[in-house]
């Protein structure tokens, strides 16, 4: 996928949904989906157990399917985690990995975050991996410092093959949850200082998706895909509406017909 004529669009459902609801929303994303041109990527990643159902619902249709973690083990004695090979079982393409709500509420460092991420990879998924600051960081001028702490600590531990085959999502933690987006800017400004960072690592890292994620709703959707080093989005409460979710799809597609 070449970064200059793809953009991706992934829901995060977080511990949202219910089987019966879950049915609906999937169907009427796949259906949606189907009208999308090619270059537009979506998926959805799931709660663990509900897996099986995206595969069941989504095979045969446009939208891959992933999960929200995995464990930075392979197998084992670590009761309640889930393997990343477990996901490929059930046919899932993506796993987030260090969301900064598993660095917030569990206390997920830099290294384990980046052993998930390997152990993504191996087990042939694509991690995407989260980094963001917190409006303390922020106002005190650390934005690129935390950023590049967390995803040095992940590019380190991979070859270029392997980081190569990574997603970003930059997603300010000020931003997530709040209605209150970065502005189109303020995103682009980080991007193009991440893309950076990816392409010291080598010249495949460099065209490595960067997703936005934090308050992305239809509204401003567009705006923010339009700027150069924004690939698509990560969606959070916009992924539990089929119609919202499916919007926001259409404004990456809009963005990719203009650019054409
Ligand atoms: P919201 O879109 O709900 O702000 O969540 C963003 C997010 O955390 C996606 O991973």
């Amino acid at each position: 996928m070449s970064r200059e004529r793809a953009k991706l669009v992934v829901g995060n459902w977080k511990m949202h949904g219910r089987i019966d609801v879950n049915a609906g929303l999937l169907t009427e994303v796949a259906a949606g989906a189907s009208a999308l041109q090619n270059d537009v990527y979506v998926g959805v990643c799931v709660p663990f157990p509900y897996v099986g159902q995206a595969q069941a619902l989504l095979s045969g249709s446009v939208v891959r399917w992933g999960v929200q973690d995995v464990s930075a083990h392979a197998h084992g004695a670590y009761t309640g985690e889930v393997a990343a090979d477990m996901a490929t079982d059930f046919g899932s393409t993506y796993a987030i990995v260090g969301h900064s709500e598993r660095r917030a509420y569990h206390f997920e460092g830099p290294e384990l975050i980046a052993e998930k991420a390997r152990r993504a990879l191996d087990a042939g998924l694509t991690p995407i991996v989260c980094v963001g600051e917190t409006l303390e960081e922020r106002d005190e001028g650390l934005t690129q410092e935390v950023i590049a702490t967390q995803l040095d600590a992940v590019l380190t531990v991979l070859t270029e093959e392997q980081a190569a085959r990574i997603v970003i999502a930059y997603e300010p933690v000020w931003a997530i949850g709040t209605g209150q987006s970065a502005t189109a800017a303020q995103a682009q400004e980080v991007h193009a200082f991440l893309r950076g960072k990816l392409a010291a690592k080598g010249a495949s890292v460099a065209n490595v998706l960067i997703l936005y994620g934090g308050s992305v709703k239809p509204e401003n959707a567009q705006e923010l895909f339009g700027q150069q080093d924004i690939d698509g989005g990560l969606i959070g409460g916009a992924s539990l509406k089929s119609k919202d979710f499916l919007a926001i799809c259409q404004a990456a597609q809009t963005v990719l017909q203009k650019a054409a």
